[in-house]
């Protein structure tokens, strides 16, 4: 008799280090909420250890049919890709892999968890005719193209280093335009969206004030950081009366179709699934 644990269906995390990883406790969640006798692990990889599981994967030597990668693989498992679709090729980055015909195809699901996250939220998030971002990093490149795939027609980088907007302007076309941080409060008169890509108050640190007050009267703040959840960002705006989203929805939904692949079903953010990451923030406080 086959034994089960051969036939079950395997996918991972990967990430150097990968114990904050919130990733297995998202999809055991759903493994238990269908019943699917799948399994989900953490796999903590060094540089050189990543390429060999890459290539043992690739090679059908792994019991995995995919899986997720995290800091600092993202690059190498893009590059290390046998097929990727346009979001990976236009991000330079994977976070979302399986296997198709011996194939190891390649996606990043950052955009689609960004945006999903603020249908469910805020719907109508999308209307805003003009946008800044906080960022020029990897981030920032999944939240512009979100933006710019759901037709928002100006989207502003405002970023320490100016040099990196002006590559991510010059990148993404004409919709895009580079600030410099002193142009802040000019770029934010008006607008109707702002989202914090960098790191700044994550963990507890200070981040610099803010005028909200300057966006437009509909506008809606979110960040990507979340931890805290409640960022200094958020807390700013909902102090000067601006909708806020956090980020922890963009995290749980960008684990949507990477758990569609692997398992065959597409799962659903609810939230219940909300309350135990948070559950598990808190204890990790
Ligand atoms: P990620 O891929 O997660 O977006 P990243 O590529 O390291 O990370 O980018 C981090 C972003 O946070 C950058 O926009 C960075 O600004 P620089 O391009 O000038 O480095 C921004 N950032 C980080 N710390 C910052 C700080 N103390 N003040 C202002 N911006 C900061």
């Amino acid at each position: 008799m086959a034994d089960s644990r051969e036939t079950m269906v395997k996918a991972f995390v990967t990430g150097w280090p990968v114990k904050h990883s919130r990733s297995p406790l998202i999809h055991g969640y759903w493994l238990k909420q269908f019943g699917i006798e799948g399994e989900y692990r953490a796999e903590a990889l060094t540089a050189d250890d990543f390429t060999s599981f890459i290539v043992a994967l690739k090679s059908g030597r792994s019991p995995y049919v995919g899986g997720n990668v995290t800091i600092p693989h993202k690059e190498t498992a893009f590059a290390l890709a046998d097929q990727r679709d346009s979001l990976a090729e236009e991000l330079g980055a994977a976070n979302t892999l399986w296997l198709e015909n011996g194939r190891l195809c390649a996606t990043n699901t950052d955009v689609y968890g960004f945006a999903a996250n603020l249908d469910e939220r805020h719907a109508g998030w999308d209307k805003a005719e003009r946008a800044v971002i906080l960022g020029a990093g990897g981030a920032s490149r999944a939240v512009i193209r979100a933006l710019r795939d759901r037709g928002v027609g100006e989207i502003n980088v405002v970023n320490r280093t100016v040099a990196r907007a002006r590559e991510l302007a010059d990148r993404f076309g004409e919709t895009v335009h580079a600030h410099p941080m002193e142009a802040l409060p000019e770029v934010l008169e008006g607008a109707g969206l702002f989202v914090n890509t960098t790191s700044l108050g994550m963990d507890g640190e200070a981040a610099p004030e803010i005028d909200f007050t300057l966006l437009g009267p509909k506008a809606l703040v979110t960040d990507i950081v979340y931890v805290p959840l409640k960022t200094p960002f958020l807390r700013q705006a909902d102090a000067h009366g601006v909708a806020t989203v956090d980020g922890l929805g963009m995290l749980l939904h960008q684990a949507v179709p990477g758990f569609e692949k692997w398992f065959g079903t597409r799962p659903k953010v609810d939230d219940d699934l909300r309350s135990l990451v948070i559950a598990d923030m808190d204890r990790h406080a």
